[in-house]
Order: C-alpha cells, then structure tokens, then sequence
C-alpha cells in the first residue's frame, strides 16, 4: 500500500466512526426527548373511595379490567415468567402511599407518570372511559393494600424503542391515547356491554375493540365462530371452539375474565354481535 492509499483509509476510517459517533449521539438525544417529554398534566378531582363496598368493587374491577395480568395478582409485581412479565410493570402496593389521587387517576386513565412524562407501557387508552366513580373504587382498592413484596420498575427503553423514537415511529401512551377511536356506540341497550368490552379487553383488542396497531389482539368478531356457551367458555377459560387456544387469551381469562358475571358476559356478547351486524351493514357496498 502506498502511503497515499494509507492515509485514505486512515481518514475514512475516522469519518466513518465520527459519523456513527454523531449518528449514536442524534439517537441518544432525539429518544430522550420523546421519553421524557413533559405532557399538560390533566385536572383530577376523584378521590380513592373508601367503604369496604367501594373497596370490593374496585378490586373486582382491577381484575376484570386484568390491571392483574401485568402488576400481578396483588399488584405486588408480576410473577416472574408470565406472558406479561416483561413489561415489568411496577409493584403498585409500594407506590401508592407516595401518590396522590390525582396522580393515580392520571396514571390510570391519562396515559402520565406522576412527572408528566407518558408512561410506554400502561394502556391508558383502554380505560380512558372509565367513570370517575369506577376509578374512586379502584382507588379505594389500591389505598387498602399492604406494601408488600419487592420494588419492581421498567427498565429503561432499550436500542429498539430508542431507533424508533429517534425516528417518529415510537407510540408512548400519551400518542396512543391521542390515536385512540371509540368503540362503535350502538346506544343504551348496549351501553353497558360495550363499556366493559372496551375496559376489560381494550388493552389487547384496542380501544374500538378492532385489533391492530401493534396490539396482540385481532378484531374482536364473535358472530358465527362463538356460540354464547362458547363465548362463556372463552371468558371462563380462554378455550376457543375446535380446541384452537391463544395463550394469552388464557392467561387473561386465568388472570381477569372470569370475574366477569354470567350477566355481564352476556352483555359483552349481545354487545360484541350487535357491532358485528352494524359493521358488516357499514362495509357491505353501497347501492
Ligand atoms: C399491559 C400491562 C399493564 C396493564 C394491563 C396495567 N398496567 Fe399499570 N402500569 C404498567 C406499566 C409498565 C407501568 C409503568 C409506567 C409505564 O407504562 O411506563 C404502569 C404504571 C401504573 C401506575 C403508575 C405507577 C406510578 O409509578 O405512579 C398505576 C397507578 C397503574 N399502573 C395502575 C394500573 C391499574 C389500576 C390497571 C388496571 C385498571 C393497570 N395499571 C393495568 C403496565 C400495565
Ligand atoms: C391480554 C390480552 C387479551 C385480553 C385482555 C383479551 N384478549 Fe381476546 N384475544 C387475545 C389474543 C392474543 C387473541 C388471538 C388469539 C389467536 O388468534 O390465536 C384473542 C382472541 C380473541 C377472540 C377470537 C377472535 C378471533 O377472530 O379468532 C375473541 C372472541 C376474544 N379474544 C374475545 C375477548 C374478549 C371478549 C375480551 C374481553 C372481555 C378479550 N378477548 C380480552 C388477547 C386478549
């Protein structure tokens, strides 16, 4: 090699590691900001309902709205190895005492630390519907569990999420949550069907219950593939017909759905066909 031919190559080689040490550097800071964005912190005026009617109310609803799928039974953390354990989603029963209602509230439905930073991982978008007194319940419930277990927190965002973020693909909970579409509302007769649907299988099913968008959940169409027993079954369980079986359709009935009533099952399914009917009606061509 010629010393010309040497000192081109040292100098590419420099160019090329100045490139990816800027190109490293432009990832690093263009993520952060994404991550640790500050977001208008919504007014809460709920407060943690406390009479052991309340406080069994909304345990029953932190388990059909499967908060246990990934903060655990207890909301003490997960149990190591299960579907959901690796969103590492925090033990609740440590951080409660240090939070306020409203910061709760905010947690819950909005999608916000308690920094006003989005959260990346919690579905804020499935209970954004939530009531206010559903979330007083929920409260209630979280503020009569006993601090137990070890501190558990997410782990920050990996290379994967960082390139994304770097480039505008990443969806933080505050994006999601701007994205999010309604549930089809099919009125009154219906109402309550739809809002558990959306509270208890939006997290996996989206918030219109229509799959997609990075969520594990397909189009939750149940007319003609589930009979109401079957359906039942499905809640209960997790099996589907022909022996077909999801294994986190399971472990989200294991965890939360089969705290669901016979009555609200019900209400779930009527709800789930009646969408069926009206969609098929909306997508069949126009004469
Ligand atoms: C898909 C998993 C998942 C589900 C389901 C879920 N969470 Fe979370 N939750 C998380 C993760 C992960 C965080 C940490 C924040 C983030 O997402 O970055 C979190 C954060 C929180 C926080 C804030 C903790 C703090 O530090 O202030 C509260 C409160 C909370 N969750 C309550 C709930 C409740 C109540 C439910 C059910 C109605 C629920 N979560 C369902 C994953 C989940
Ligand atoms: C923790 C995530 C999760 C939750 C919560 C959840 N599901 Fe699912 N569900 C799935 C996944 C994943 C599949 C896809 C299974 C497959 O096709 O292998 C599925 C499939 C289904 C199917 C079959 C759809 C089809 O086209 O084959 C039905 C029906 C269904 N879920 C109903 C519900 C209902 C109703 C709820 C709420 C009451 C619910 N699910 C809550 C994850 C979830």
């Amino acid at each position: 090699m010629t010393s010309g031919k040497l000192v081109a190559a040292i100098l590419a080689g420099v160019i090329a590691a100045l490139a990816l040490l800027v190109g490293y550097r432009a990832v690093i800071s263009r993520s952060d900001a994404v991550f640790a964005a500050r977001h208008p912190q919504p007014v809460s005026t709920v407060a943690a309902a406390t009479s052991p009617a309340a406080v069994a109310a909304g345990a029953r609803l932190a388990t059909v709205a499967n908060c246990t799928l990934c903060h655990g039974p207890m909301l003490a953390g997960p149990t190591a190895g299960g579907p959901a354990a690796h969103f590492r989603s925090p033990n609740l029963t440590l951080i409660v005492g240090r939070r306020s209602d409203a910061e709760l509230d905010r947690a819950i439905r909005d999608g916000l630390n308690a920094d006003g930073t989005s959260e990346l991982a919690m579905p804020s978008f499935a209970y954004h519907e939530m009531s206010d007194a559903e979330v007083a319940d929920v409260l209630g419930y979280l503020r009569s569990l006993k601090p137990q277990g070890r501190a558990f927190h997410p782990p920050p965002p990996g290379w994967v999420d960082r390139l994304a973020a770097a480039f505008g693909r990443f969806r933080t909970q505050v994006d999601r949550l701007a994205l999010a579409k309604p549930a089809l509302d099919l009125g009154p007769p219906f109402a309550a069907g739809r809002h558990l649907a959306v509270v208890a299988c939006g997290q996996c099913h989206g918030s219109d219950l229509a799959g997609g968008d990075g969520l594990p959940g397909p189009d939750l169409t149940v007319r003609g593939f589930f009979t109401r027993a079957q359906f039942h079954e499905l809640m209960r369980t997790g099996d589907m017909p022909q022996n077909a079986h999801s294994e986190l359709m399971q472990e989200a009935a294991r965890s939360g759905l089969h705290a669901l009533s016979p009555a609200e099952v019900d209400a779930i399914y009527d709800y789930l066909v009646a969408r069926d009917a009206r969609l098929s009606k909306m997508r069949a061509p126009a004469r």
